[in-house]
């Protein structure tokens, strides 16, 4: 691979890969409307492409002048709350831009088209934990539904035009650089609490569980994907379940911090009791899986969220 496009490149998880992709010698273009990125997230030496994915006329003229040996397209609207509220938006982020940018990277021929979706908010209250792929799809908001309309989107660009695409299903990621004022990344979340002598707020009881995945090896993963030839879709998770009680004592226990004891606040409407991946498929298909230990992670996250 020499040089790659990645949308949502100026966000969290997208500033990650365009990291790894430097780090190998790779050539990239972020694509980015800035609408939740920042511009100081892209790493130097990444092109900019201030564009918004929905808009077809420049997604065509970037693909088919960059010529990129694959996209890896992460740009999305990702507020499950906004997905409720504001359904429309939703969808067009979601839904016409990834459509958009299929038809842009057919026309441009690109060889390898990598899409970056969800697993929890796919797979709802699962039945099986950890979650295989073919576990039933029950999205419990918007947003995990325009998620899932954009991985058949590239299922159906496979089979009608021959695109080779690949979907990742990342389970629950952090690391440096997630929005703390976002509703999800809790972990960025609690950080910044620690750091601003605060307290973590924990809705409900707090044994509410996750499977957290430091966003270096999701990078990992979608690198990973961008070098296969398999298709199809992969779960990207460690198989382990973490509660929002072990967040706060790990990070109490990591910082020193003894007052940083749980704030209870009600349980919030909606949310799944129990979410976690089973990456077997992703181990066996694309030779990848987790290797940073949960309490490294959030060693790394926390002291990168030092004022
Ligand atoms: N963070 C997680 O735990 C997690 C879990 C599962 C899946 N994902 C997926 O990973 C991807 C990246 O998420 P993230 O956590 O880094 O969020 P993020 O908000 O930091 O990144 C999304 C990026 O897309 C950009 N963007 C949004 N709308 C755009 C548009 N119309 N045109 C161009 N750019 C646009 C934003 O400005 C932002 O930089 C998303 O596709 C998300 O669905 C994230």
């Amino acid at each position: 691979m020499r040089t790659a496009v990645v949308t949502g490149g100026a966000g969290f998880i997208g500033s990650h890969v365009a990291d790894r992709l430097l780090e190998e010698g790779v050539a990239v273009v972020a694509v980015d409307d800035l609408s939740t990125g920042r511009r100081e997230n892209l790493p130097a030496g990444a092109d900019f492409e201030e564009s918004d994915v929905r808009d077809a006329e420049a997604m065509r003229s970037l693909l088919s002048r960059v010529r990129p040996d694959a996209v890896f397209h992460l740009a999305a609207q990702i507020s499950v709350t906004r997905s409720v509220s504001e359904v429309e938006y939703d969808a067009d982020v979601n839904v016409r831009g990834t459509a958009t940018l299929l038809e842009a990277a057919r026309l441009a021929g690109v060889p390898r088209f990598v899409y970056v979706s969800t697993g929890g908010a796919l797979y709802g209250e699962a039945d099986v934990v950890p979650t295989p792929e073919d576990a039933p799809i029950e999205p419990l908001a918007p947003y995990g539904l325009s998620k899932w309309v954009g991985e058949r989107y590239c299922d159906l660009y496979e089979r009608l035009h021959g695109l080779s695409t690949l979907t990742l299903r990342l389970a629950n990621i952090y690391g440096p650089r997630q929005d703390p004022h976002g509703e999800a990344g809790v972990v960025a979340i609690f950080c910044q609490r620690l750091h601003a002598g605060q307290r973590p707020v924990v809705f409900g009881d707090g044994r509410q569980t996750r499977d957290y995945v430091y966003a270096g090896d999701a990078a990992e993963a979608v690198l990973a994907a961008g070098r296969s030839d398999t298709t199809g879709a992969f779960n990207v998770g460690r198989g382990e379940e973490a509660s929002v009680l072990d967040l706060v004592d790990t990070l109490r226990e990591l910082s020193g911090r003894d007052d940083f004891q749980p704030e209870h606040a009600p349980e919030r409407p909606g949310e799944a009791r129990r979410s976690c991946l089973d990456a077997t498929r992703a181990g066996e298909a694309l030779g990848w899986r987790a290797t940073t230990p949960l309490r490294d992670g959030l060693a790394v996250t926390l002291e990168s969220f030092a004022p």
